[in-house]
């Protein structure tokens, strides 16, 4: 049977380990041809060895997704090896230490603004033109809940992700009318740098799984990487603009406590003159 992304060719940033890799992974699967765009170029090579092994056809393409001149290389390198680009994953980010507002310095601004929003923009005008003429393509940009709920301590990481969720929200509207649909999921994933995370501090990590509904962290590939086939397939085909936050429903936020009713109060008259309801 022909896999749901048979020949499409799909670039993927930041995809040399963690959320990257394991949405490689899951394209690999489904039959697509995949450019490994990543700056750390033994992971993007034994990423590629990995890939190989699936069956699929990968090549690395060294990419600092903070420079501009690599952003277009790497669609040009993606053109000249596979012929267009069907699918682009803004997935890489750098990210900087998490410290109070007051201590966070104008470079790390940079780094996270250069690496967030001013690398999803770039990447995306250098692809558009590819995919205007193709009359289709598939654009998966990544947001996250510190940027929605203003999570403590990271700033600077909060407002890229939150600029990327604009970007998304913009271009869904301007090339919607070329066929191009442009998403953003906002995961929650046992990656490399979340286990490190963990590592660090364990009592943070076991409450930021208590948060969750599905109280587990999600597989890269096979949580993430399933929300972004479905970004990457036809079965999307009518979805634009969006957020998906694929987190195990942490996104709900906390419950607020309540004390379980007496299952016969329903019956008293007087339970809905309750004062909460006047
Ligand atoms: N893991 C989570 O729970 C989580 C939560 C919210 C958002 N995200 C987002 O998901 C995406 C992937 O995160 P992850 O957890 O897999 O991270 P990760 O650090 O495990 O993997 C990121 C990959 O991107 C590469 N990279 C970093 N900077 C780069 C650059 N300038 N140029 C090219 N490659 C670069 C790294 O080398 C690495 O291989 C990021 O956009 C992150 O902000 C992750």
């Amino acid at each position: 049977m022909a896999g749901r992304l048979e020949g499409k060719v799909a670039i993927i940033t930041g995809s040399g380990q963690g959320i990257g890799r394991g949405i490689a992974r899951r394209y690999a699967r489904e039959g697509a041809r995949l450019v490994i765009a990543e700056w750390k170029q033994h992971r993007a090579e034994r990423v590629c060895g990995e890939l190989a092994e699936l069956g699929a056809e990968a090549i690395p393409v060294p990419t600092d997704i903070s420079d501009r001149g690599d952003v277009g290389r790497m669609v040009e390198e993606a053109v000249k090896h596979f012929g267009t680009v069907d699918i682009l994953v803004n997935n890489a980010q750098t990210f900087t230490p998490n410290v109070p507002f007051e201590e966070k310095t104008e470079e790390m601004w940079w780094v996270s603004l250069v690496t967030g929003p001013m690398a999803t923009f770039r990447a995306m005008q250098a692809v558009y033109p590819v995919m205007k003429q193709a009359g289709e393509g598939r654009i998966v940009c990544f947001a996250s809940l510190n940027g929605e709920v203003g999570q403590r301590l990271t700033v600077d990481y909060n407002a890229s992700k939150e600029a990327i969720r604009s970007i998304v929200k913009t271009a869904a509207r301007e090339w919607g009318p070329d066929g191009i649909l442009v998403n953003a999921i906002a995961p929650g994933a046992a990656s490399p740098v979340y286990e490190a995370w963990a590592a660090r501090q364990p009592e943070m990590a076991a409450a930021n799984l208590k948060t969750k509904p599905i109280q587990r962290m999600g597989d890269p590939e096979e949580d993430i990487g399933g929300v972004a086939l479905f970004l990457a397939s036809d079965d999307s085909r009518y979805l634009t603009g969006h957020t998906l936050f694929v987190d195990g429903g942490a996104w709900l936020g906390p419950s607020r406590e309540r004390v379980k009713d007496d299952p016969e109060t329903w019956k008293r008259p007087d339970r809905f003159r309750n004062a909460s309801f006047d």
